[in-house]
C-alpha cells in the first residue's frame, strides 16, 4: 500500500494450523475496543466470486487442477478482494485485517507447486494493482505441528492441507524468505508461543504503526 493511502492494511500469513484466525480475531477485537473501524476478511474469499473460487480450488473432487490454473484461481479471487473490498475500506480510513494474501500464493504456488516466486509475484502485483500490506504478521509453524493442530478433533484436510510434509516445509521456508527480504514490513513470531503472548506482541507492533501517522490523516 502506498504511504499516501489512509487506513492500515495488515495480513496474517503462515502455514496451515498456525493459528492465524485466532490471532486475527484477537487483534481485530483489541483495535475495535480502542474505537478503530476494523474490517476482518480472508483469502481465498472475501467476495461472493472469491468464495465460489475458494470452494473450487480447495474442495476435493474437481479433477486435476494444475499449478498454473491453481495460481490463477487464487489470483482471480484476490483481484476481486483487493478492488471490491480492501481498497474501498482503506480509502475510508479503516484497518483491514486479512487472513492470508499475496505471500500465501508465493509460498504455496511459487514454492509448494514449484512455479517460482518471481512469476507468482508478478501475477499478483498485476491482479491487485500493486496493493501490498503495511504489515505482514507471519506465524511460523513447523509442518508436523501444523498438521497436528489442524487435524485435532478429526477435522478433514482440504486439497492443499493434505499435501505431504515436504510441501509444507517448502512453504514454511518461502514465507521466512519473504520476511527476511523485507524485514521492516514483517513481524515473525513462533506459532508455538502461547496465545496471550502472541496477541500482545502483535498488538504492540500494530500500535506502533498507528502512532504516527494516524490512519486517516495520511491523505
Ligand atoms: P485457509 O483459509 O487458511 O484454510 P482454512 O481456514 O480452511 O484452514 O487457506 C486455505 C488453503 O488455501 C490453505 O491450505 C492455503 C491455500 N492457499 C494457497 O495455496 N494460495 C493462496 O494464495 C491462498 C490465499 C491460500
Amino acid at each position: 500500500m502506498s504511504i499516501q493511502s489512509p487506513g492500515l492494511f495488515i495480513a496474517f500469513e503462515g502455514g496451515d494450523g498456525a493459528g492465524k484466525s485466532t490471532q486475527a480475531a484477537r487483534l481485530s477485537d483489541a483495535l475495535e475496543s480502542r474505537g478503530l473501524s476494523v474490517l476482518r476478511t480472508r483469502e481465498p474469499g472475501g467476495t461472493p466470486i472469491g468464495e465460489k473460487l475458494r470452494s473450487l480450488v480447495l474442495d476435493h473432487g474437481h479433477g486435476t487442477i494444475d499449478a498454473r490454473t491453481e495460481a490463477l484461481m487464487f489470483a482471480a479471487a484476490r483481484a476481486a478482494h483487493a478492488s471490491q473490498v480492501i481498497r474501498p475500506a482503506l480509502a475510508e480510513g479503516r484497518v483491514v485485517i486479512t487472513d492470508r494474501y499475496i505471500d500465501s500464493s508465493v509460498a504455496y504456488q511459487g514454492a509448494g507447486r514449484g512455479l517460482g516466486a518471481e512469476g507468482v509475484l508478478t501475477l499478483n502485483d498485476w491482479a491487485t494493482e500493486g496493493l501490498h500490506p503495511d504489515l505482514t504478521v507471519l506465524l511460523d509453524v513447523a509442518p508436523t505441528d501444523g498438521r497436528q493442530r489442524r487435524t485435532a478433533g478429526d477435522a478433514a484436510e482440504d486439497r492443499l492441507e493434505s499435501e505431504p510434509d515436504t510441501f509444507h516445509s517448502a512453504i514454511r521456508h518461502a514465507f521466512l524468505d519473504l520476511a527476511a527480504a523485507a524485514p521492516a514490513g514483517y513481524l515473525v513470531l513462533p506459532a508455538s508461543a502461547d496465545i496471550e503472548t502472541l496477541a500482545a506482541q502483535i498488538l504492540e507492533r500494530v500500535e506502533s504503526l498507528l502512532g504516527d501517522p494516524v490512519p486517516g490523516d495520511r491523505l
